[in-house]
This record gives C-alpha cells, sequence and structure tokens, in this order.
C-alpha cells in the first residue's frame, strides 16, 4: 500500500482481546466461557447501532455493563461475578504481536492512532495498562461526536484532525463491518481476520486481509 500518511487502529477486538476478561475467568464460568464472551460482545456492538439508529447515546462503558447485565442472565453466570469481569474489561490484554508491531511502526514516520468506541477514559485506561502510552499520537474516540460507528462522522475525525485524504489512511480492524464502515468512507481498509471468518457483502472488499498485525509491517513499506 502505497502513499499512507497515518496508520489507524481499531481498539476492541483489532489491537485488544475483548474476549480475554471471561477467558481470564473460566474456571468460575465453565466451558461456556467462550459462548459468553461472544454473546455479550454481540450485544454490546447491537445496543452501540440500536442507541446510534434511535438517537439515543449512551457512552461504550454504560453499554458495556447493559450488555453484560443480559449476558449474564441468559447464561445464568452468577452476580457476584459482574465487577471483577468489569475491572477485567477495563484491562483488556493486547493480543500477542501488537506492542512489538506498534514499537517497528513508531520507528517509521507515520501518525499512529486508535479510532474506537470507547471513551477517552476507558482508551486511556486499556494504553496505559499495556504500557502503550507513547506508541500513539491519537486517541480519537467516538465520544467527540456522539455517534457510534460505523457512522461518517467517526471517520472524519481523523481526517480532519491530519488534514490529509481518506485514502492516506490505512485503517485496521478485526471487525468486518468496521472495515466495511471505513473502506466505504474513502480509506484503505485492512481487515484482520484472526479467525478465519467470512466478509461481509457490504459494497466493501477490503485492501488486504492479513491474519495478524505483524503482516502490515509488508504491506506499509
Ligand atoms: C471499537 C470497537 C468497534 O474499538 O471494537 O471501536
Amino acid at each position: 500500500m502505497k502513499n499512507i500518511k497515518a496508520i489507524i487502529f481499531d481498539a476492541y477486538g483489532t489491537l485488544f482481546d475483548v474476549n480475554s476478561a471471561a477467558e481470564k475467568c473460566k474456571d468460575k464460568i465453565g466451558n461456556k466461557w467462550e459462548d459468553f464472551a461472544n454473546y455479550w460482545r454481540t450485544n454490546q456492538l447491537e445496543y452501540t447501532w440500536l442507541r446510534s439508529l434511535m438517537n439515543r447515546h449512551k457512552d461504550f462503558w454504560k453499554i458495556t455493563e447493559d450488555s453484560l447485565d443480559k449476558s449474564m442472565k441468559t447464561f445464568q453466570i452468577e452476580i457476584s461475578m459482574k465487577n471483577e469481569l468489569l475491572d477485567l474489561y477495563k484491562k483488556l490484554s493486547t493480543f500477542s504481536e501488537v506492542k512489538d508491531v506498534l514499537n517497528k511502526l513508531k520507528e517509521k514516520n507515520y501518525k499512529l492512532a486508535i479510532l474506537s468506541n470507547g471513551t477517552p477514559a476507558l482508551l486511556d485506561k486499556l494504553v496505559k495498562s499495556n504500557n502503550l502510552d507513547n506508541v500513539f499520537d491519537d486517541i480519537f474516540s467516538i465520544e467527540e461526536v456522539g455517534i457510534y460507528k460505523p457512522n461518517s462522522k467517526v471517520y472524519d475525525l481523523p481526517v480532519n484532525k491530519y488534514q490529509i485524504q481518506k485514502n492516506e489512511i490505512a485503517f485496521l480492524s478485526a471487525n468486518s463491518w468496521d472495515v466495511s464502515g471505513g473502506g466505504n468512507y474513502g480509506y484503505k481498509a485492512v481487515w484482520v481476520n484472526r479467525n478465519n471468518n467470512v466478509f461481509d457483502k457490504l459494497d466493501y472488499q477490503p485492501k488486504k486481509e492479513i491474519k495478524h498485525l505483524a503482516e502490515l509491517l509488508d504491506l506499509i513499506k
């Protein structure tokens, strides 16, 4: 990919492993931990889209808690686990390759940023708890525009801040719908397909598909 000036990362699912909170409790939750984690994530995202469509914004932390309440009821998980799961969600781990890749990109001359549904406070904590505070030029939160991805106002944020063209941005997301959102908007959107999934039919095919972020180093030259 040529003429890239900024590399923008989605946060949840792309840099940070959203399943890691439930995984750390798998002794208590049992075998259903992964189905529970996926259900929680799916409901969390659905709430972002539904609230955007209903024009009833609530921040991502509250939505994370609301969707957890529903998921715990559905999977009959002891209510006493709620605070533990929420605390773990504030300190999600990165995927294993992330730190090394970001540090290598940092040596090159790109703007590096996060563009996420998360609140500024949540993202700040996540970045700090993973010792990534010195890596990013910016952490863009949808709270600045008050509506969730994939609304185009969200994807406008880095374009406006850096005063660059949409296609000078490489956008990395593991969430296929976010790749469709950013790609249809005009970014060079790359799908981080960690789990061998099938891509969406939403008018955009990813510029590139990679299995993990380390492959990005070969794409960006
Ligand atoms: C985010 C969600 C989409 O970080 O994962 O914006």
